[in-house]
């Protein structure tokens, strides 16, 4: 199919320009085809596919409401139309696989593994797998180790949720969404978080055979929610060269220091700052921190 969009602002090279813009035969060209389909752009902007490498807004498609759940073939369905279009053509879904029950629990992961690879051919948009392994889910490794060698590859980001959680004693505004999240009591949430508290020696064993694997695979690792510079070097010598959504300047500092990327949340800039009361994303990007996505 040959293209011209017109009247759009397009993204050529460094910045936006008044320009149409012909694609023939799957190429931009210098002029349009004869029999181009005309695409009106007018007040739009004509840019790239955007690669989203974590979204969770299918976790929303998947319990809009707390114990509500829905098919992930639905979900999925669902997100893919919003994703497209939202301009988005390469769709990395953050899967949370946690030792929780409800929403993030292996079960779930396990049943939108097996959904998306029965959906893939229908979606809009190219949808991958962003695993978000939470360090202190054992039980979830040989899954998890199974799908790093899947068609399309998936990334895989180091979550430890658990540890903060622990450290800020149950901070209740926390502990509720997280409780609701998983379908049960706050009390019984931070009883099953005491359970996995008290095994943390085991999770830096994890971690590093968790990385082997993946390293082994060919996966990108991305280390997640990183508060320091030492906790950067840590999990660059496993082989995560990606900083996803450091907590302090200093660690998206170290990470450009070291050549490596920094990803920072689209909705923290939308929103103008961090919902976590972290890092700011928009002043970040202005001191020229996060890489350009390549
Ligand atoms: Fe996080």
């Amino acid at each position: 199919m040959d293209w011209l969009i017109e009247g759009g602002s397009a993204l050529m090279g460094g910045g936006f320009a008044d320009t149409p813009v012909a694609i023939t035969g799957g190429v931009f060209a210098g002029r349009p085809a004869a029999q181009a389909t005309r695409i009106d752009a007018r007040g739009l902007h004509v840019l790239p596919g955007i690669v989203d490498i974590h979204g969770d807004a299918f976790e929303v498609a998947l319990m809009p409401r707390p114990r509500v759940p829905i098919a992930p073939e639905i979900a999925l369905a669902a997100v893919d139309r919003q994703l497209v279009a939202n301009g988005i053509t390469t769709a990395f879904h953050g899967l949370s696989v946690s030792w929780e029950p409800g929403l993030r629990c292996l079960a779930n992961a396990r049943a939108f593994v097996a959904a998306l690879d029965t959906m893939r051919p229908h979606l809009a948009a190219d949808t991958r797998l962003h695993l978000r392994w939470e360090t202190f889910a054992f039980e979830a490794m040989a899954d998890i180790t199974g799908w790093l060698t899947a068609d399309p590859p998936p990334i895989l980001a180091f979550n430890d949720h658990t540890t903060p959680m622990v450290e800020a004693d149950y901070a209740a505004r926390k502990l509720d969404k997280m409780a609701a999240r998983a379908g049960i009591s706050g009390a019984a949430y931070r009883a099953l978080a005491e359970e996995r508290w008290a095994r943390r020696a085991e999770v830096p064993g994890a971690i590093a055979a968790m990385a082997a694997s993946a390293r082994a695979a060919g996966v990108t690792l991305l280390g997640h929610d990183e508060t320091s510079p030492r906790m950067r070097a840590e999990f660059r010598a496993l082989g995560a060269i990606t900083c996803e959504f450091p907590m302090t300047l200093e660690t998206a500092e170290a990470a450009r220091a070291a050549g490596e990327h920094v990803v920072l949340g689209a909705p923290n800039v939308m929103r103008g700052g961090s919902h976590n009361n972290t890092l700011d994303a928009a002043s970040a990007v202005v001191d020229g921190l996060p890489h350009q996505a390549e």
